[in-house]
């Protein structure tokens, strides 16, 4: 069937767009320099293979010295999480017999995500000061955020604090810091007979719904982690029901839509493993809003990530939105359940607050926000309708962005105030603005004047798209002719931000415009700040009340199901094989030089760093 995907195309690992390639993502996540690294490789090539010779040797010689020993030992076993609650239920009481797990999942934002979206809404729809969003009525607590080897952590040890509730390392996908996979709440409740689910709006394959379903030594092994999704994975398939994007990583290589490196065919194992596979609006369409859905089904909606709301409201013959993607899982799962003792757990996110962070883009994360608080109502009515009892937890992995709502822009002492107007203004996102410059610069605007793009550019997409009438010369002129580093995606945001008086935690120097390189290319960090934390009642979700290790969600989740993580660990962990005793099927492991666990220290970057070390590569 002929599918049109104007936005996103599907992402390669080799894309070398508006996204980071593997390496940066790589630099980013560890705090090194590409560069660098490649050089440290160089040299320590020659000592890692003396270094592994000897060691093979000396493993032998202990392997065998052990063997003797301890034969009769069995396998150590990672206790609890020392930083696990013990949790003896108390207020509300748990329930004792079936019930169902509705864990949701904002990534990326952060509490000022959420004054700058119910403010949004408030000028938008000219409601009161004290209308607010659903998600503020189910406030419960917060979530301490730091990973075992940074305090700035990334989605995929966040999402392993949740999935495990265990600290680990940036990138690592349910994997401890030592590299060995940890039992997750999906698995254990998939092995009690809980049916499981997963709906994102990003890649399924993807750092958050990977940790629930997948274990990987790095979570840019997307390729891996999709067939460990459909059934390729030592407990066999664990999921039930996932709907979402990143189609590419499950076709074969030769197939077009394909990013895989190789020629395996998922689609074809997913079908092997009994799963039902729809990929467009209209397989969405007939599951009935989840009346006509047989499990396990595999559900791919896009190459790559599902498009932004802003965009995808003007494209929903195309793409399902997440409150659809939600009343259809939730509908599904539950008729699924009808005559089964047990109930089931789901995982819903909200994918893509987290790349409006990290594009710095506001009107895209203000209608990401309210799509998610639209999902997690849905969710609400579901658990007061459904007749078995459950909770919702809705929370987010870390802020990204560093966003602040109000920005000082000159020299002056700024004003007290953003504008909400500005982001009302915008009918679109600046990555789809962005697509649209590319295909007309290498379309129908190809070998026109710079006067005619300009003019193009100014009417429509700056002034239609983002609705500014006021853009000066500069802005276009680095819209046409983009400096290295500052792609058109970043322009667009820039000139919403500054209109609005957003700030990003690392925005540009004051002046009339400055998009020096420093200004906005590194606008794309993660945040160590504490989020909030939801619950359909507190009452529930009592152990979560107040302020939490995010790690205590994770342990809240099990506990709610009376679930045992620790055994499917212990089931895991017998997969070692070879010499070495590794797990093979997690991937390779990370360089020698990778830390995993304590933190970063000082060593003079700030003097250091310069224009040419700045980590764009040469890719933006
Ligand atoms: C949790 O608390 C109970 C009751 O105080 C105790 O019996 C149990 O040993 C504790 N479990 C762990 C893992 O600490
Ligand atoms: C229900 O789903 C099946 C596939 O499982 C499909 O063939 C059928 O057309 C669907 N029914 C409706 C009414 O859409
Ligand atoms: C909840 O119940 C109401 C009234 O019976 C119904 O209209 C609504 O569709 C139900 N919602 C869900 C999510 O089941
Ligand atoms: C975990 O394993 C132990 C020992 O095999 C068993 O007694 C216990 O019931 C298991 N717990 C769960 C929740 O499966
Ligand atoms: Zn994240």
């Amino acid at each position: 069937m002929a599918r049109e995907e104007p936005l996103l195309a599907p992402r390669p690992s080799s894309d070398g767009s508006s996204i980071r390639n593997e390496e940066e993502e790589f630099a980013l996540l560890t705090g090194e320099r590409t560069a660098q690294r490649a050089e440290k490789q160089r040299g320590w090539k020659f000592w890692r293979e003396i270094g592994l010779f000897a060691w093979a040797l000396l493993a032998t010689v202990l392997v065998i010295v052990l063997a003797v020993v301890y034969q009769h030992k069995p396998a150590e076993i990672h206790g609890p999480s020392h930083d696990s609650k013990n949790i003896t239920w108390g207020p509300g009481g748990k329930p004792t017999g079936k019930r169902n797990v509705i864990f949701m999942v904002s990534d990326g934002m952060g509490p000022t995500s959420l004054s700058l979206t119910r403010s949004f809404r408030q000028y938008k729809e000219d409601l009161p000061i004290d209308d607010i969003l659903v998600l503020d009525q189910h406030y419960i607590g917060t979530s301490r955020t730091r990973s075992s080897s940074s305090l700035v952590t990334d989605s995929a040890a966040g999402a392993t604090a949740f999935s495990c509730g265990r600290k680990s390392y940036n990138s690592a996908i349910s994997v401890t810091p030592d590299h060995a996979p940890c039992g997750t709440v999906l698995e254990a409740a998939a092995l009690a007979g809980y049916k499981t689910g997963l709906v994102v709006t990003t890649r399924l394959t993807d750092a958050t719904p990977a940790c629930f379903a997948a274990h990987a030594n790095l979570r840019s092994y997307e390729d891996l982690i999709a067939a460990q999704e459909v059934g390729e994975h030592p407990l066999g398939r664990v999921v039930d029901l996932m709907l979402g994007g990143g189609r590419c990583h499950f076709l074969p290589k030769s197939q077009q839509g394909s990013c895989r490196g190789d020629d395996h065919d998922l689609i074809d194992v997913a079908g092997k493993n009994g799963f039902g596979y729809i990929d467009d609006r209209a397989g969405f369409d007939s599951l009935k809003g989840g009346d006509n859905v047989s499990l396990p089904l595999l559900g791919l909606f896009a190459g790559g990530d599902i498009p932004y709301e802003i965009d995808r409201r003007t494209q929903n013959e195309i793409y399902p939105s997440l409150e659809e993607m939600t009343r259809t899982a939730l509908k599904a799962l539950s008729k699924a359940t009808e005559n089964s003792e047990q109930g089931f757990f789901i995982m819903i996110e909200g994918s893509r607050i987290d790349h409006a962070g990290h594009g710095n883009d506001p009107a895209a994360q203000v209608h990401e926000v309210l799509a998610y608080d639209k999902a997690f109502a849905a969710a609400l009515e579901f658990v007061e309708n459904d007749s078995t009892p459950g909770v919702i937890v809705s929370t987010s992995d870390h802020e990204t962005g560093g966003l602040a709502a109000a920005r000082q822009l000159h020299k002056s002492y700024p004003e007290y105030l953003w504008l909400p107007s500005v982001l009302d203004k915008a009918s679109h996102s600046g990555e789809y603005l962005a697509a649209r410059l590319s295909e007309y610069l290498s379309g129908s605007g190809k070998d026109g004047k710079d006067s005619a793009k300009r003019d193009w550019v100014r009417k429509n997409l700056v002034k239609d798209g983002l609705g500014i009438t006021d853009s000066s010369d500069a802005e276009i002129e680095a819209l046409i002719h983009p400096e290295p580093g500052v792609g058109p995606s970043y322009v667009f945001a820039d000139m919403i931000s500054r209109r609005a008086q957003v700030g990003w935690s690392t925005h540009g120097h004051s002046g009339i415009l400055s998009l020096g390189t420093d200004s906005l290319h590194l606008a794309n960090s993660n945040i160590g700040v504490d989020v909030n934390i939801y619950a359909s009642s507190p009452k529930d979700a009592w152990p979560l009340v107040g302020n939490n290790e995010n790690t205590d969600v994770g342990a809240f989740l099990a506990d709610y199901l009376d679930l045992d993580v620790n055994n499917v660990t212990k089931l895991l962990q017998d997969t070692k094989t070879g010499l070495f005793q590794s797990y093979d099927w997690m991937g390779d492991r990370l360089g020698l030089n990778f830390h995993s666990e304590g933190l970063d220290t000082y060593h003079g970057d700030f003097r250091k760093r310069s224009e040419d070390d700045c980590g764009c590569g040469a890719t933006h």
